[in-house]
């Protein structure tokens, strides 16, 4: 398995490129198993989890065509779907066991072809993750849901129906899966408690170009009115405020200066008015964010994960990494996921001083600096956790299972590089 060695110390300055976001293009490229025409997805990332539901839909029947341009003197990817000829209705468990977000089919399948199976995701490394809403959600639609031997057998013989659907959690997921369902579905779908993150609003705006029509974008109250038919048509992947909320803390945690190009400043109000609490400079510009730590103090503050817009749990491992060598205690409070602390008995390896209290919070009080060492994390943000805290040990700091990291970030090594870090990665040959 490869490894990320990386020697701390440096300052990171200059510019970096945000990718278009991971968990906006999955269910964007669900969403192409619609209709039988041609679904064109621009800048979309290169990642592993892209690459793998590609593969799925490949087994489903679809048709992708890839293609490149530079831009910016970077390699941006378009990738075009054509579901005209599906030959299987099935998402397997080798699947779905390396990849959770392969139940984004299960809506589509359902809702066009009237039969879906997908193997039960089970647990995973942030906690137990289960589909009840998705699933009840599809029941009130219609759908007899049978689960058998591990799989989650759908039927809809007569077609899905509109339905009032509340959901008990504002689910990300969950509402991907019902739009996509319900815009093909008979009659009027009205969603409330629906998840109102910025990919959801790019899912929507790729439903509605494709003939859908859905109400109440960015509102936690969505109205699809089902159509007979969607067409294809084309869209560009949201960037990655994930992405760029990680490498905004690689700027804070060097005390460096970096410009995110391409970043919107607008989806990462919470975590950017942290990072001013905590002494950082931040300075949102039309198409850009500037991170500047140079010369900085930096505080301890707390935090609280919520739905958006509230601090993104996807968002939490970084900032702690953060504040493990701010000045002062900060108080981080994980309310989404169970178990999102698997960073913390690694980063304490490091020199970190956290204690973690009950399931929920974690209290960090800063250290003076940390210390390099072989690390590991079970999952994609605890590992870049990891990477930050490299960046700014002292000596040299081993990331173990990068495989996670080449999920979420595209190009990770040479943007850091590109910024002035030692970093590499170390091949499984070498
Ligand atoms: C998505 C993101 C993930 C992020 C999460 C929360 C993708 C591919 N992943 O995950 O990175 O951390 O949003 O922002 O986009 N829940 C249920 N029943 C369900 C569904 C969810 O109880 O049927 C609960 C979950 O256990 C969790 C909460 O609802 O406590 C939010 O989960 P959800 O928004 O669905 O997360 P994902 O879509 O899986």
């Amino acid at each position: 398995m490869d490894k990320i060695k990386i020697i701390g110390g440096n300052q990171l300055n200059g510019k970096i490129y945000i990718s278009g976001a991971k968990n906006a293009a999955l269910p964007l490229v669900c969403s192409s198993l619609l209709t039988s025409d041609e679904v064109t997805l621009k800048n979309v990332p290169q990642l592993s989890d892209i690459t793998f539901l590609n593969s799925l839909l490949k087994n489903l029947g679809v048709k992708i065509n890839e293609s490149t341009k530079l831009h910016d003197s970077q390699i941006i990817k378009a990738f075009s779907y054509r579901a005209d000829d599906i030959k299987e209705l099935i998402a397997p468990y080798d699947f779905v066991r390396k990849m959770r977000a392969s139940y984004y089919v299960l809506g589509p399948l359902l809702s066009r072809f009237k039969h879906a199976e997908l193997s039960l995701p089970g647990g995973c490394a942030i906690g137990a993750r289960p589909i009840d809403i998705h699933l009840s959600s599809l029941e009130q639609m219609g759908a007899n849901i049978e689960i058998k031997n591990g799989y989650v057998v759908a039927d809809a013989p007569s077609g899905l129906h509109g339905s009032h659907i509340i959901f008990s959690k504002a689910s990300v997921g969950a509402t991907c899966n019902i739009l996509m369902a319900a815009a093909l579905a008979e009659g009027i779908t009205k969603i409330e408690n629906a998840a109102k993150e910025p990919e959801i609003a790019n899912l929507i705006d790729l439903l509605n170009g494709m003939g859908a029509r859905i109400e109440g974008k960015d509102t936690s109250i969505l109205t699809i009115e089902g159509v007979k038919k969607l067409h294809g048509t084309e869209i560009s992947v949201v960037p990655d405020r994930i992405e760029a909320g990680s490498y905004a803390v690689a700027a804070a945690i060097t005390h460096g200066k970096i410009e995110l190009i391409n970043a919107r400043a607008e989806h990462l109000q919470q975590p950017l008015r942290i990072l001013e609490k905590m002494g950082i400079g931040v300075e949102e510009k039309n198409s850009s964010i500037i991170i500047d730590g140079v010369g900085k103090h930096i505080i301890g503050e707390d935090i609280y994960t919520d739905y958006y817009p509230g601090f993104p749990t996807d968002l939490q491992a970084q900032f702690m990494a953060l504040m493990t060598i701010a000045d002062g205690a900060s108080l981080v409070t994980e309310s989404i996921w169970e178990n999102r602390f698997m960073h913390v008995p690694e980063l304490c390896r490091m020199g970190a001083n956290i204690n973690i209290h009950g399931h929920a919070s974690a209290i960090v009080r800063g250290v003076k600096k940390l210390s390099g060492a072989p690390v590991m994390a079970t999952d994609l943000r605890a590992s870049f956790a990891l990477v930050l805290a490299g960046l700014v040990a002292e000596g040299e700091t081993i990331v173990n299972r990068v495989y996670h990291l080449d999920r979420g970030y595209e190009r990770l090594e040479e943007k850091l590089k590109g910024v002035g870090a030692n970093i590499e990665r170390i091949r499984e040959s070498d």
